[in-house]
């Protein structure tokens, strides 16, 4: 059958013959580059892109208290601990949201800022970027009152995303979103390098400043101000949609541009200032538990072995 085709067909012939020259030209050792006789070819020619490496990420926190979600909250980034939550001395977690995608998590129990307490997240990123841990790309800041409510979606995809958006992605330090007050800093990300540590003198800077005027601003104001004042501060900041990394459940309607709350399925919740929208004791916990069976969780066999 191939006898007869080839018999027939003499450009066949020459086919199966310039496969078999490209089959011996790409089994050589691969670091010859040379293909002579090739070089016509040159779209062969060109070197294989080497895939791009997927962002790794330190996901981190701090809790200074024993709030009534903080298994919940602990349990949802770093989900299988081992210990009582009620005793953090001898907690020891590995993660479940972070070690299924090979991310970090690093969790402060003491916040020591005299500027007040959520300045300490910043003292935290400072803490880290000087680490010098090439490990990590990008840290992820989230405040405890959040939950990952889809822990398929890898965040590192997120940054990938966020900065596939702008034409110069090396610029890109700050990946924030807004609510419907603006900045909201309860879910961010901040590249892990050293510039963004001028950023957060100028902040810090910025809040000194206006310390003047009255109260000192928080962290999150201040670096509102920084942004509006400075335009090379704010152009190492990218914006992106709420929804994507810092959705608000309904009970909370303060909404970024796109008017959209969280939904089902979606990447992270955040029960930002619950005590001013839900009645209760508990408001923040009351909505953790609601929301809880939401969460898309992993199959945790696929990640037990690894412990
Ligand atoms: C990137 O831009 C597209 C198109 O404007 C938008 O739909 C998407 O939400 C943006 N993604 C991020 C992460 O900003």
């Amino acid at each position: 059958m191939l006898a007869r085709s080839l018999q027939k067909q003499p450009t066949l012939w020459l086919f199966l013959l310039f496969c078999g020259f490209l089959y011996y030209q790409f089994s050589k050792d691969p670091t010859d580059t040379s293909l002579a006789g090739l070089d016509a070819f040159t779209s062969m020619d060109a070197p294989a892109k080497a895939p791009s490496k997927s962002p790794n990420i330190a996901i981190i926190t701090f809790i200074t208290q024993n709030p009534s979600y903080l298994h919940l909250s602990l349990k949802n980034k770093d989900r299988k601990c081992s210990g009582h939550p009620s005793n953090l001395t001898f907690l020891t977690c590995v993660s479940d949201y972070a070690r299924r995608h090979g991310y970090d998590l690093i969790v402060d129990y003491e916040a020591h800022s005299e500027k007040g307490l959520m300045w300490w997240k910043y003292a935290m990123i400072e803490r880290l970027i000087k680490k010098k841990n090439k490990d990590w790309d990008w840290i992820w800041w989230m405040d405890f009152d959040t939950l990952i409510t889809n822990t398929d979606i890898k965040v590192a995809d997120i940054v990938d995303e966020a900065l596939a958006n702008v034409t110069d992605p090396s610029q890109i330090d700050w990946i924030l979103s807004h609510d419907c007050n603006g900045l909201n800093f309860g879910s961010f990300l901040v590249r892990n390098s050293e510039r963004p540590l001028k950023f957060i003198a100028d902040v810090i800077a910025m809040s000194a400043d206006k310390k003047e005027d009255g109260g000192e601003p928080s962290e999150q104001d201040a670096t509102v101000m920084l942004i509006k004042a400075d335009p090379k501060s704010a152009a190492r900041t990218i914006q992106i949609p709420q929804t994507k990394i810092n959705g608000f459940p309904q009970e909370i309607a303060c909404f970024d541009e796109e008017h959209k709350g969280w939904q089902p399925g979606m990447f992270v919740l955040h029960f930002a200032g619950a005590w001013a929208h839900v009645k209760g004791e508990d408001p923040t916990g009351q909505l953790m538990r609601k929301y809880e069976g939401d969460i898309i969780w992993g199959d945790w066999k696929e990640f037990y072995e690894q412990a």
